[in-house]
Order: structure tokens, then C-alpha cells, then sequence
């Protein structure tokens, strides 16, 4: 057997000095989506997330917590890991900028960058925004134009990477690969960006502490950026990336806000390398909240947690996916939610997969029924059925989530009309009664079977319920999308058990018990402890060396 393509994508991996909203978990569950998706179409996907453990902030947070940045971040990152598994992600590599590896690939990368002259020595004067980790383009005493906070005047020695030398590559490369970045408004961002010209930029700190030191450059550390882009690379193998076989990526999955980072300065580094680039940079728009960008700094946050715990993890991915547009904001509400849970999973799918097993368990005794000539009626749905396979799946090629769940929830509306108006409930015992009857349950069961296996993505928990509850063997997950199609539901097969799915629930108390929930857990205490101020233990110490500290030194191979 050929080997499987291979497809490799990730998320942004998040900042360590807080805990995740449901606009993090946006970006997470999309890349969920895709991964389970591209599986199910035959391909070997590596997904990778994680998280950005360096820089002031962390720094900052780490002491106020009044603990070592290592131990402020490793519980951090473990609650991050934690959600996604409630969430059902399923991530593959999950780095961590603090590992040993990756360390190692962000070394490695600058000492390429350097011996193909593209790194050279100088100091930089400038307005720096700690919470952006990014030096902004604003008079001394101005706010940060991108989060509206202060920025600070910093003055440094650090290394420089020769952006400039790359505007003509870039712009080249951005000629020739279309389809790099996605959407088009931000192609055309990126493209005139660059067109106005690129300024060398800073890639060391000597500022900062908490970052992984540049060999035989102490006390220089790496700018926070060109450590974090470098995860992608170091998930699967970063100096080894050829024998693991993932690099180039296929996809990289962010938000709109850290286009410029992913489209400009994370290929000028690998061209600078001489490292392949990456295939393409998708952003996605933002999780609004009463039109602002849900921040924990404004204070408008959403956390998936009181979601899930009320409605389920499924109804939460399916919200998210089918509320916004890709690519463009999505506003949330707690109302629109529950709204969508009660419409289109309790009402929709989930009641059409819990009729049509009552009543096939009614009339044909748990089996699935066996159909008798199909009916011009039978065949529309059935025409339906096949056309919205082909469509739904180029729809997911294209990201474009909402509108495949869109065609798949028509569907599912049909087929509840097509029951209304055939009524095999009516029927009597005539053999020609029990056949029409056996085949309406048949066509709807197929039609289900079929809507499973294409929502499968999307709701993963459900959908491996529904496709038990039809008796199917394996998992949805094991579908090969590439050979569904109408007609393949075995007539004889036993029904599975039937669990509840999407139990209707009353709106205004579901939306109280969540935002209950919510307040809650923001007067949490931190997940990481602030212990007494006597056994508080001294900060001090790199990254690196609080990490693993002679290990690191010792095995750095571009020492
Ligand atoms: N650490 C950097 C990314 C480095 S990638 C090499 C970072 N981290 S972050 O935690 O601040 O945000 C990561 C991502 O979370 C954003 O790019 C975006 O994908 C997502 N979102 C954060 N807030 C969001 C919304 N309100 N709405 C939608 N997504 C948002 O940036």
C-alpha cells in the first residue's frame, strides 16, 4: 500500500501567563477540525500545539505569583494541555518553548541565519509593548497602537536580523504562491506592509532574562518571536526535520493579529536559513464581545469550561464553527448558544437520530430495515444526500466550516420534511405497508449515517455516538471520506444502544448556571499557588538554566 500523504498543521502555541478563553480555544478547535478531518480524507496528520513560555510577562507573572518562571510556566502549560483534552483535541506534538529540543532548534536556526550573513550586532533604541512582546512604531509616552497599553523606551544591545534584505524575496515568493496566505484581505495586509519596505529587526534580548540564551552571547536571549515561530519546527524534529519527514507545514492556523509574524518574519528567517517555507498561513478573524476582542486584559473574557460543563463540548465546537464566517469576527453570546443548541443539536440531529432509532427498534425489530424499490421522493433525498458529500467536503477544503454545516443542517431539515410528509408512523401491517414504511426508515437512516460521518469533525463525542447508536462498526473517525457515498447502510444490521444526545434545555436557566460558572472561576484563585512570602523561593537564573541547567550548556550543539 502507497504511503499515506502526510499533512502537517498547527495552532499559534498560546502565552503561559494566562489561562484560555474560547478565543484561544476558536483557533485550537478549528485545527481539531481540520486534523480529524484530513485523516478521514487519508492522510497522515501531525497537528501540533503548545505553548510560549518566554519573555518579560511571563517574568513579570512568575514573580507575582512568587514563584521560578520554570514552575510558573510547567503549571500553566499543564492547564492549557489540560482543556484541550476536555475539549477533545486531538494535538499530536504539544511543545513547549521551554524543552530541551526546542532550545536547541531556536539555537541552531539563528546560527544558520548568522553564517549565511544574515545576523549582525548593533543596539536598538525604542518604544517596546511588553504585553505585544513587540517593539511599536509610537512617540515616547504613547500607547501601544495595537492593545492600547503602554509602551516603554528601551535601549539595548542586540543582534539584528537583516529583514530588509528580504522584501524582494518575500514579495516574490508571495507572487508565486498565491495561495500562501489566506484570506485575501489579509494577502493584500502582508503585501502592502512589505511593499512600504522592511526595517532590519531586533532578534536578542539583553533585557530580559527569561528566554533561551544565545550561545557563547550571554546575556543575550532570544527575542520572543523568533523563539516561538521556531516551535512549529522543533515539534517534529527541528535539526532533524528531514528524517521525521512533516517540515514544510502545511498550514499554519492564527489569528488576524499575528498575521505580519507568520507571513513576513517567519519566512524571512527560514529563507535566511535556507529552510523550506511553510505552505500556508490561514488567520482567522476574532471572537468579539460586545464588539471588542475578548481579552483578558479588557476583562470580557468567555472560558470554554462553564460551556462544556452545561452544553457539552460538542455544542460549543459546533457553535463556534457555525456562528462565525471564517476568516472574518464572530461575535459571541451566550444567547446565540444556547439558541443554536436547542435549534439545531437538540432539535435537529440529535431528534432525528433518536426518532429514527424509536421507531426502526418499533417496526423492524432493532434491525436496520431493508428498502424496497426507492420512490421519486426517496430518491430527491437521496440526490440530496449524495450531491451535499461532494459539497460539504470541498467545503471543508476550503475552511469554509459555516457553510458546510449549513448544507449538512439543510439536509437534516429535508429529511425531517420528508418523514412529516411520508408519515411511515401512519402505516398499517399490509405487506405493502411494511415495505413503504421499511424503506422511508431507510432512506432516513442513510441519510443519518451519512450526515454522521460528515459532521464527525466537527462533533466528535456525538457523532461516535449516533454511529453506534446505527450499529456501524469502528469509529466515525475511521471513515475514508473519499468512499462514502448513498446506499452503503447494510440492511439487517443491529441498532446499538441509544444515549441521550442533545437533551433540550431551558435557555434562560442554562445561560444563569454558565455565567455563574464563569464568575466563578474568575475569582479563582491562580493555578499556580502563591505560597508564603518566607518560603518563597529566589527567582534567578535563565530559562535555560532553570530548566535544565548544565544539560542544556553542556549538550548545545551550536555552542
Ligand atoms: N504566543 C503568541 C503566538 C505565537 S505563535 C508562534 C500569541 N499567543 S496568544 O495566546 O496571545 O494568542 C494566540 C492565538 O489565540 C491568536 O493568534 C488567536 O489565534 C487566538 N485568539 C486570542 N484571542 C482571540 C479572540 N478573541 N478571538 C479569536 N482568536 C483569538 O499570540
Amino acid at each position: 500500500m502507497p504511503d499515506k500523504p502526510k499533512y502537517y498543521l498547527t495552532t499559534p502555541i498560546y502565552y503561559t501567563n494566562g489561562l484560555p478563553h474560547i478565543g484561544h480555544t476558536y483557533s485550537t478547535i478549528v485545527c481539531d477540525t481540520i486534523r480529524r478531518y484530513k485523516r478521514m480524507r487519508g492522510y497522515d496528520v501531525v497537528m501540533t500545539t503548545g505553548t510560549d513560555e518566554h519573555g518579560v510577562n511571563v517574568e513579570r507573572s512568575a514573580k507575582k505569583a512568587g514563584v521560578p518562571e520554570s514552575e510558573f510556566v510547567a503549571k500553566m502549560a499543564a492547564e492549557w494541555r489540560a482543556l484541550w483534552d476536555e475539549l477533545g483535541v486531538q494535538g499530536d506534538e504539544f511543545i513547549r518553548t521551554t524543552d530541551l529540543k526546542h532550545a536547541h532548534t531556536v539555537q541552531w536556526l539563528f546560527k544558520l541565519c548568522r553564517e549565511n550573513g544574515f545576523v549582525y550586532p548593533g543596539h536598538y533604541t525604542g518604544q517596546y509593548c511588553i504585553y505585544d512582546n513587540a517593539y511599536v512604531d509610537v512617540k515616547p509616552g504613547e500607547n501601544c497602537p495595537d492593545c492600547g497599553r503602554p509602551a516603554e523606551t528601551v535601549t539595548e544591545p542586540n543582534y539584528f536580523f537583516k529583514l530588509s534584505a528580504f522584501q524582494k524575496p518575500l514579495l516574490d515568493w508571495y507572487a508565486k504562491h498565491p495561495e500562501f496566505i489566506q484570506p485575501e484581505a489579509r494577502r493584500n495586509e502582508v503585501l502592502s506592509f512589505v511593499e512600504g519596505g522592511l526595517r532590519d529587526l531586533s532578534i536578542t534580548r539583553t533585557t530580559i532574562r527569561w528566554g533561551i540564551p544565545v550561545p557563547g552571547e550571554e546575556p543575550h536571549v532570544f527575542y520572543v518571536w523568533f523563539d516561538a515561530l521556531t516551535a512549529y519546527l522543533s515539534a517534529v524534529g527541528g535539526p532533524n526535520y528531514e528524517k521525521i519527514g512533516y517540515w514544510p507545514a502545511d498550514l499554519h492556523l492564527v489569528g488576524k493579529e499575528i498575521i505580519r509574524f507568520h507571513a513576513v518574519y517567519w519566512p524571512a528567517f527560514l529563507m535566511a536559513a535556507g529552510l523550506p517555507l511553510p505552505k500556508q498561513i490561514w488567520a482567522h478573524g476574532w471572537l468579539l464581545m460586545d464588539s471588542a476582542k475578548m481579552s483578558k486584559s479588557l476583562g470580557n473574557v468567555v472560558r470554554p469550561r462553564p460551556i462544556v460543563h452545561v452544553l457539552g463540548m460538542d455544542a460549543l465546537r459546533y457553535y463556534l464553527l457555525r456562528e462565525t464566517v471564517f476568516g472574518q469576527d464572530g461575535n459571541f453570546s451566550y444567547d446565540a448558544l444556547v439558541q443554536r443548541y436547542n435549534s439545531d443539536l437538540a432539535n435537529g440531529l440529535g431528534n432525528l437520530a433518536s426518532r429514527t432509532a424509536a421507531m426502526i427498534e418499533k417496526n423492524s425489530g432493532g434491525k436496520t430495515p431493508k428498502p424496497a424499490a426507492l420512490q421519486p421522493q426517496d430518491n430527491a433525498l437521496a440526490a440530496q444526500a449524495q450531491a451535499a458529500i461532494g459539497e460539504v467536503l470541498e467545503l471543508y477544503d476550503n475552511l469554509a466550516f459555516s457553510r458546510a454545516l449549513e448544507q449538512l443542517w439543510s439536509l437534516i431539515a429535508a429529511t425531517d420534511k420528508y418523514l412529516t410528509t411520508e408519515h411511515p408512523w401512519s402505516f398499517g401491517e399490509s405487506d405493502a405497508e411494511q415495505q413503504r414504511r421499511a424503506t422511508i426508515l431507510w432512506t432516513t437512516a442513510e441519510v443519518l449515517r451519512i450526515v454522521t460521518a460528515l459532521t464527525h469533525p466537527v462533533l466528535p463525542e456525538s457523532t461516535t455516538k449516533v454511529w453506534s447508536l446505527l450499529g456501524q462498526p469502528g469509529q466515525p473517525g475511521s471513515i475514508a471520506l473519499d468512499d462514502l457515498s448513498w446506499g452503503q447502510l447494510a440492511p439487517g444490521t443491529p441498532l446499538g444502544k441509544s444515549h441521550a444526545l442533545f437533551p433540550r434545555i431551558e435557555k434562560t436557566e442554562a445561560i444563569e448556571r454558565m455565567e455563574a460558572m464563569e464568575k466563578e472561576a474568575q475569582n479563582a484563585p491562580s493555578p499556580v499557588a502563591t505560597p508564603a512570602p518566607a518560603s518563597t523561593p529566589a527567582v534567578g537564573g535563565t530559562a535555560a538554566a532553570a530548566a535544565a541547567p548544565q544539560a542544556f550548556v553542556a549538550s548545545n550543539p551550536t555552542a
